[in-house]
């Protein structure tokens, strides 16, 4: 019998059980990561994984800092809707459109708020001076680091919400100034929670693959 794809398994989790995931299971998933193709072959990320009592510091921070209704300022800005492709619009306004039929919108942003209650979080760093291919080369090792995770039977959601207040995380983890802090990845097992029924839409193949012979 061929094994699960783990393409097809993977989609975004945000809510997680408490379940930890053992340690040498996340060496085994970084170190899958890490296996990712860079620009010649530079591998520039830095990847920081917190968990436990790190992690729980890091949560009561966060939460605190979201409380006082702080909208968070990340390394990597996020540019206003207006600004977005009409395509990138649109696609918002539908995924919106879905989450609300499926009832899950208020739960989406509790679950944003709590970190997911993922019982590990991976924060995403690369060089502020690193060549524009770097951002390339991070999203091919983010993209690894949860098929792998699939692959082991671990859930995952990429998100920007993690880290957007970098200082934060640098209060946690040893960030270099140099570095910015990009991204952050929610890992755990997937909980019954309503939130987790939704899945994202995508388009079709003939709007956005063109095959020439
Ligand atoms: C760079 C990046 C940032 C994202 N930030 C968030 C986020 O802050 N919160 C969230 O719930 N999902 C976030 N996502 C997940 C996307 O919403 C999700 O990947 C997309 O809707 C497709 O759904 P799927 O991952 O289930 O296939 C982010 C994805 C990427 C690539």
């Amino acid at each position: 019998m061929t094994a699960p794809n783990p393409i097809l398994l993977r989609r975004s989790v945000r809510d997680f059980t408490e379940r930890e995931i053992p340690q040498e299971l996340l060496h085994t998933i970084l170190s899958e990561a890490g296996r990712a193709p860079s620009w010649v072959n530079a591998q520039e990320w830095r990847a920081y994984v917190i968990t436990q009592e790190t992690l729980k510091g890091y949560r009561q921070a966060y939460a605190v800092r979201a409380a006082s209704g702080d909208q968070g300022a990340p390394d990597y800005p996020v540019t206003h809707r207006e600004t977005w492709s009409q395509r990138a619009q649109q696609n918002m306004v539908q995924t919106g459109a879905l989450m609300e039929q499926s009832g899950v919108m208020d739960e989406l942003q509790r679950s944003q708020t709590l970190l997911f209650n993922a019982p590990a979080l991976v924060f995403l760093t690369q060089p502020k001076t690193a060549n524009k291919y770097a951002i390339f080369d991070l999203g091919a090792f983010a993209q690894t680091l949860m098929l792998s995770a699939a692959s082991h039977g671990v859930d995952s959601v990429v998100a920007y919400n993690i880290t957007k207040y970098p200082d934060l995380v640098r209060k946690t983890v040893p960030v270099p100034e140099d570095y910015a802090v990009v991204v952050g990845i929610a890992l755990g097992y997937r909980s019954a929670a309503a939130v987790n029924s939704f899945s994202a839409p995508r388009m079709a193949l003939g709007d956005y693959a063109i095959f020439l012979s």
